[in-house]
C-alpha cells in the first residue's frame, strides 16, 4: 500500500485530482469509480476546475459509483445519484448514458446488483476507483463483517454509519436502513485504487488500516490484498502513524 502524506484537505484533493486527470489522459476509454461523502468533494471541485480550464474532458469517460441508499429516488437531494450530479456530473461533459449508479428504488434489488456487476464487466473493469473510509473501516457500504468475497449486494446499515450520515437528514429515523454497495471483491478487481482520508476524526481509522490486522471486521483491511492502492492522507488523519 503506498501512502502519500499531505498537509491538509486541499492538498489531498489536488493530489487526487492530478492522478485522476492523468488517468483520463492516459486511456482511450477510461472507466472511473467514484465515491460519495464529504471527503471527495474537494477532488470533484478540482476536476470541475480542470474541465473548465479545458485541461481535461470526460467525453470518453465511463463512471461507476460505489453505492446508493435503498428507498431514495435519484431526484431525492439526499440520494447519492443526486449528490454525484450536483457535485460533479452536471458540471462536466460526461455523457449521461456512461454514468452508472445503483438504483435504490427498483422493485428487484437482486437483479439491480447483478446488472450493476454485469455493466462493470462489460465496461472492461474499473481503471481507477476513488474510495473514502468510514470511521468503522467501511468502504462503500461494506460494513464490518462483510465477506471479502462479496460482490455487489444489499446491506443493512449499522447504527454507527446511520449516525455518521444523519447529518444529511432531518433526523436519524429518516436515514435509510439499507443500501446497495459494490462488494469487497468487486472493489478489489479495480485496477487501481485511491483511498482519500482527511481529519483527526479519522486518525484512529487510518492507524488501524495501516498497522492493524487483515480482517473482515475491518473491511478496508482487504485493500492490503491489492497491489495498486494509494492512500492519500492529510497530517491530521496521520496523527497516530509515524511517516514523514
Ligand atoms: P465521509 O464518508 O467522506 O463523509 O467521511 C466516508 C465513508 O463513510 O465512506
Amino acid at each position: 500500500m503506498n501512502v502519500i502524506k499531505v498537509k491538509d484537505y486541499q492538498e489531498m484533493s489536488k493530489e487526487a485530482c492530478k492522478i485522476v486527470v492523468e488517468k483520463i489522459k492516459e486511456l482511450d476509454r477510461p472507466v472511473l469509480g467514484f465515491a460519495t461523502g464529504s471527503t471527495p468533494i474537494g477532488l470533484y471541485q478540482c476536476l470541475i476546475e480542470e474541465y473548465n480550464k479545458k485541461n481535461v474532458s470526460f467525453q470518453d469517460v465511463t463512471t461507476f459509483n460505489l453505492d446508493e441508499y435503498v428507498g431514495l429516488a435519484p431526484d431525492d437531494p439526499r440520494s447519492y445519484y443526486y449528490f454525484m450530479m450536483d457535485q460533479l456530473f452536471n458540471h462536466v461533459d460526461v455523457p449521461q448514458e456512461n454514468i452508472h449508479i445503483p438504483n435504490g428504488v427498483t422493485s428487484d434489488l437482486e437483479k439491480e446488483c447483478h446488472d450493476f456487476e454485469e455493466s462493470i464487466r462489460k465496461a472492461g473493469q474499473i481503471d481507477l476507483q476513488i474510495l473514502g473510509i468510514g470511521p468503522n473501516g467501511h468502504i462503500g457500504f461494506n460494513e464490518p463483517g462483510t465477506k471479502f468475497s462479496s460482490r455487489t449486494h444489499v446491506v443493512k446499515l449499522t447504527e454507527s454509519t446511520r449516525n455518521a450520515n444523519s447529518r444529511f437528514f432531518d433526523s436519524i429515523e429518516e436515514v435509510p436502513t439499507e443500501a446497495i454497495t459494490m462488494g469487497i471483491e468487486t472493489i478489489l478487481e479495480c485496477k487501481e485504487i485511491i483511498l482519500l482520508v482527511s481529519g483527526e476524526n479519522k486518525a484512529e481509522t487510518v492507524a488501524q488500516l495501516l498497522n492493524g490486522d487483515i480482517t473482515e471486521d475491518f473491511p478496508a483491511s482487504a485493500l492490503h490484498k491489492h497491489n495498486n492502492v494509494t492512500v492519500i492522507a492529510d497530517e491530521a488523519a496521520m496523527k497516530y502513524v509515524n511517516k514523514d
